[in-house]
């Protein structure tokens, strides 16, 4: 534990190659690692460039086993919303990680009970590297706003902000589901190694505000100063500076 590292590079392709150099540099000492990786856009490029190396034989992946982050609630499994879906399409499957390297989040039967299970595992197995974003509101997965650091894997409603951020995915706020279920912040604090990838300038004031700011629940991000293992933000420099 200790204050996050804080590496300002100079756009989204930096990001890309920063992101993916700090990541691939985790795997290759411990191939046996336990990742949960983000959706979104900020990570897409830095997942892009993982695919790249493990084309080229330059990242083992055999041993990598993957944990969902977070998954919207109410939808069909072929749903093209699906966030299971997004992270099939760029982290997945472009790594050859399948079967039951992956766990997925659960998103019927009993939540409560399956998000519970998930929680018991990775108290004793542990998630080895968590690749985070950074949600203009502050949360991270889908842990809004207010949140405590001990808050478990559970069912949560989104908040305004996230739909609305969410909206330009899917076509309108009334595509994006209202319902998820999320990591919540006990494991995700407790992993060994967090890389938070942050880019453009709508994120100025959140990845100020979480890593200057109070820590406290309002900013679920700024709990990251308090997490157990080593933070790395890679942040680029319109986010970082606000330009
Ligand atoms: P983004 O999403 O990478 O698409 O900005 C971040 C988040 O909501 O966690």
């Amino acid at each position: 534990m200790g204050e996050p590292r804080i590496e300002v590079v100079d756009d989204d392709v930096e990001l890309a190659r920063v992101g993916a150099r700090s990541i691939a540099d985790l795997v290759r000492a411990d191939p046996e690692v336990t990742i949960v990786p983000a959706t979104g856009e900020t990570p897409l490029g830095t997942y892009a460039a993982l695919a790249d190396l493990h084309r080229d034989g330059d990242l083992p992946t055999e041993a990598v086993s993957v944990v969902q982050l977070d998954e919207y609630l109410g939808l069909m499994s072929e749903d093209r919303r699906s966030l299971f879906g997004w992270m099939d399409r760029t982290f997945l499957t472009p790594l050859e990680i399948t079967g039951e390297r992956v766990t997925r989040l659960p998103i019927d039967g009993d939540l409560d009970d399956a998000c519970a299970a998930i929680d018991r595992t990775l108290a004793t197995r542990g998630i080895d590297l968590a690749i985070l974003g950074l949600g203009s509101n502050g949360h991270v997965g889908f842990n809004e706003p207010p949140v405590s650091a001990g808050a478990p894997t559970r069912v949560v409603h989104l908040t305004p902000p996230t739909v609305e951020a969410n909206a330009r995915y899917w076509g309108s706020a009334q595509d994006v589901p209202t319902e998820a279920v999320t990591l919540g912040m006990r494991p995700l604090l407790a992993a060994a190694s967090v890389v938070v990838l942050v880019s453009g300038a709508r994120k100025h004031e959140i990845v100020r505000r979480a890593l200057e700011g109070p820590v406290g629940e309002d900013v679920p991000a700024s709990f990251l100063r308090t997490a157990a293992g080593d933070v790395t933000v890679i942040v680029d420099r319109a986010a970082w500076e606000g330009l």
